[in-house]
């Protein structure tokens, strides 16, 4: 099995891919079943994305499975979100670690329930020297709560003003020394940020689709690559192939 899509060559496969894993509600609605077995859908289709992750070649993961705001949804919503996301702790851990993934959480976890936040730490703790893929799960996550945390902790640190630089606020975050997302993937078509990696995602490349998270698979994620390969990353700057001309 080749490590890499053939079409794209590895030096363009980008080393850090974001997902915003939208549309699991739609999903079950368009199939007249509960919102709740779209979420299962949705998590069954992550164990597919994340063995295509590594097949890829991408180096890090980070996917949002639960923001700040969903906990504005109903209860057993809620409820049902929280009960996955520990049966999927518990079902798939040990392949994850066997596959060499290592486990990582950001957001909020003293918000979450003391059963699950002693599975996240479990997972994190269990798979920490695992490097073929860096996989952040973003639950109990937004990125103004991110800024804030950072704040508090660069006072409580005493950091003089003069010392805050766009690195240090880096380190300040959740994603400390995780290299900024390359590529952020937005499935079920709305064209916002829904609060996601707001500091992080300051130059990096969108891939928004219709399709909604269940139904996105490999050949479409391959797709998000090729279109990922062929984007000229100008920083505000100016094209390379322009220059390339104004110099000859
Ligand atoms: C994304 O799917 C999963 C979570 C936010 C937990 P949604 O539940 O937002 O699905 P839609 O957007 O309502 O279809
Ligand atoms: C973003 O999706 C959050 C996750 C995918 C976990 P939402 O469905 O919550 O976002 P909005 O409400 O459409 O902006
Ligand atoms: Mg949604």
């Amino acid at each position: 099995m080749s490590d890499t899509p053939t079409t794209v060559p590895i030096e363009r496969v980008p080393q850090h891919v974001a997902m915003i894993m939208d549309g699991n509600g739609r999903w079950a609605i368009q199939r007249g079943l509960p919102r709740l077995a779209g979420h299962k859908a949705g998590t069954e289709n992550l164990r597919r994305v994340i063995r295509s992750t590594v097949e890829f070649g991408v180096k890090y993961l980070t996917i949002y499975a639960f923001s700040t705001e969903n906990w504005g949804r109903p209860p057993e919503e809620v409820k049902g979100l929280m009960l996955i996301l520990q049966d999927v702790i518990d079902r798939e851990l040990s392949e994850l670690n066997k596959e060499g993934v290592q486990l990582r959480h950001i957001g909020r976890l003293e918000g979450l329930d003391p059963r699950i936040q002693k599975k996240v730490l479990k997972a994190i703790e269990l798979t920490k020297n695992n490097d073929r893929l860096i996989l952040n799960v973003a639950f109990n996550y937004g990125g103004r709560d991110e800024i804030v945390c950072a704040i508090q902790k660069i006072i409580k640190d005493g950091i003089p003003a003069e010392d805050i630089t766009d690195a240090l606020v880096s380190k300040y975050m959740f994603t400390a020394n995780v290299p900024d997302p390359d590529l952020i993937i937005r499935t079920s078509g709305e064209l916002r940020v829904s609060n996601f990696l707001i500091w992080q995602a300051a130059y990096s490349e969108w891939y928004i689709t219709p399709t909604f998270w269940p139904d996105f698979d490999k050949e479409e994620y391959r797709h998000a690559l090729e279109s990922f390969a062929h984007r000229d990353r100008r920083y505000g700057k100016v094209a390379s192939s322009e220059l390339q001309e104004t110099n000859a």
